[in-house]
């Protein structure tokens, strides 16, 4: 089994100081490190393999585009979706939702209606369907949060009716690490015959995903939150579903006849990949899946979790923190909160200064942080490359602030 020292001696970012100290990262909700594997493939990339794919016969198209084909084929069998045509590279999660909110809404949406979303949606997963049902006169329709900040799966029973187009959820919510229960939600889009979608950005770095175990119609994710480079990310779509669907972007690649007056399609997924890719991220996201696949997913959930109960045990500790979120059973390596009188901005820039990466603010989940009866607060998200001393430095730098602000 890899040891943490080895893991750590993949990603040389942790050989940089932050003003002179070791860096403690924990903004990994927001983008992760980059290991030596994918960081070399890509260079690799340009240096010996740089083509367009898709539209040359020489050497170097033809090796570029193999390999960004196998990309493909590597998302497809992490996802166990049925193989390549199923898998859209997107440049993210965003790309991908809205390639849906625009495709489904545009072509399917009618007035009348409804789209089901939950009210832990990052901004991601609600503008886009906010803006499709405004144009399109349909009404969004939200499933509830319970006291200790889980789905209410009760009321998803009440807010998926027969004239639910759409139902679109995220897998873990990015601000508090609720996970949510994405097959019983889907059980019931199956029951009344809507798209059922998920957004994955923060499940797919951290949980395996069967798309066909969970029984869902679309997956989104982003490459950078797991290893990738930015610019990658991906959807998941069903063949069927897929080959009626109407494209969401136009122009080069995506087609198989143009005239003058009309176009046809090309097959899938490259229907709807228009214009160059991205092929060096493809090229990365399938040394990182490879990457992900070498530690395993059941020791990440082993030591993230060790990690969550770590920070909750130890964050509980300090009277003047308050955890928003559920227990840690019930969610991801997310810990958000609050400390009395201090905003959020000045504890981030304070534990910046002991070289100590948090997030501060509203987690593009500004509905939910209403709800919640705050603005913003400070999230500290943790990888498999995190240490129970990274915990411990958060802690400390943590008690120095309080008691120079006191
Ligand atoms: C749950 C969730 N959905 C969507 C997104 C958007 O991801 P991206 O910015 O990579 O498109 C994020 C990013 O933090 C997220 O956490």
């Amino acid at each position: 089994m890899i040891s943490i020292t080895e893991i750590l001696k993949d990603f040389p970012i942790f050989e940089t100081k932050i003003h002179g100290k070791r860096l403690v990262y924990l903004d990994n909700a927001a983008t992760t490190q980059k290991p030596r594997q994918v960081i070399e493939a890509i260079s690799q990339y340009y240096e010996t393999r740089n083509a367009n794919v898709h539209r040359g016969v020489h050497y170097l198209s033809e090796i570029a585009s193999e390999d960004y084909e196998e990309a493909h084929n590597k998302v497809a069998k992490f996802l166990n979706a049925k193989g390549m045509e199923e898998i859209i590279f997107t440049r993210n999660t965003t790309e991908s939702l809205n390639l849906l909110a625009y495709s489904l809404g545009l072509n399917e949406l009618e007035k009348g209606d409804n789209i089901v979303l939950t009210r832990f949606e990052h901004h991601s997963n609600l503008v886009p369907w906010q803006q499709m049902a405004r144009r399109q006169g349909a009404e969004i329709r939200f499933i509830e949060m319970t006291e200790d900040c889980r789905l209410d799966l009760a009321s998803a029973e009440k807010a998926i009716d027969d004239k639910t187009k759409v139902v679109s959820i995220t897998h873990m919510s990015n601000a508090l690490g609720t996970i949510i229960p994405v097959k019983e939600v889907s059980k019931l889009a199956r029951e009344h015959g809507a798209y059922m979608i998920v957004d994955g950005a923060q499940s797919a770095p951290h949980m395996p995903v069967d798309v066909r175990e969970l029984d869902v119609d679309f997956f989104a994710f982003s490459g950078h939150k797991m290893l990738a480079p930015m610019g990658i990310g991906g959807l998941y779509g069903r063949e069927d579903i897929l080959e009626k669907m109407e494209p969401f972007l136009f122009g080069g690649d995506m087609i198989s006849i143009v005239s003058f007056d009309n176009a046809t399609w090309n097959r899938l997924p490259w229907k709807f990949e228009a214009g160059t890719p991205n092929v060096s991220g493809g090229i990365g996201l399938a040394v990182a899946i490879d990457y992900l696949g070498k530690i395993g997913f059941d020791k990440i959930h082993y030591i993230e979790h060790e990690l969550t109960e770590y920070a909750h045990e130890r964050l509980n500790e300090l009277s003047f923190i308050k955890i928003y979120g559920p227990e840690p059973k019930y969610k991801g390596a997310v810990v958000s909160f609050a400390m009395d009188g201090i905003h959020p901005h000045d504890i981030a820039s304070l534990l910046d200064e002991d070289g100590i990466a948090v997030r501060a603010g509203h987690h593009c989940a500004q509905p939910l942080m209403k709800m919640l009866g705050t603005d913003s607060t400070t999230r500290a998200s943790m990888y498999f490359y995190n240490t129970k001393e990274d915990i411990d430095a958060l802690v400390e730098s943590l008690q120095k602030i309080y008691k120079l602000f006191s």
